[in-house]
């Protein structure tokens, strides 16, 4: 699975995306170490708070199946600029994803930007955090 079909795979999870309240569909696709890929849209509500983002719910789905170890994520929308992962989806992919694993950020018209997980989200608060509190 390469970078491309990797995108690809997240534009065909946009098209499950629900999305009744800002119109924004998004897709995300995580490629597991093994070689699966785990799909996710953003699923919002009506009681907007509770949304979920799709790269929240392929993650969950991934771990929610057993599988925590992961080589890259795309996320794409139909954006002027690739969709940025949000601070609450970047916490979670700090919490679950290697520190230089690759996000794959992508729009419509085709423009690709490529990060770490570190450049997402520098100096994340993480377990290791609770680990040195004593007392
Ligand atoms: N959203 C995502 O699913 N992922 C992102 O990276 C950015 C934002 C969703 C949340 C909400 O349903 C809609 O996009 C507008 O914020």
């Amino acid at each position: 699975m390469d970078i491309e079909q990797l995108i690809q795979e997240a534009k065909r999870s946009r098209g499950n995306a629900y999305a009744p309240y800002s119109k924004f569909l998004v897709g995300a696709a995580l490629l597991a170490k093994d070689g699966t890929v785990y799909l996710g849209c953003n699923i919002e509500n009506a009681a907007y708070s509770v949304t979920v983002c799709a790269e929240r719910v392929a993650i969950f789905k991934a771990l929610s199946e057993g599988v925590s170890e992961f080589a890259a994520l795309a996320v794409t929308a139909d954006a002027d600029r690739p969709v940025s992962p949000c601070g609450a989806c970047r916490q979670v992919i700090a919490e679950h994803c290697p520190k230089n694993m690759k996000i794959i950020m992508s729009n419509s018209k085709g423009n690709i930007q490529e990060c770490t997980v570190m450049d997402l989200l520098p100096f994340a608060f993480s377990r290791e955090d609770l680990n040195e509190q004593h007392d």
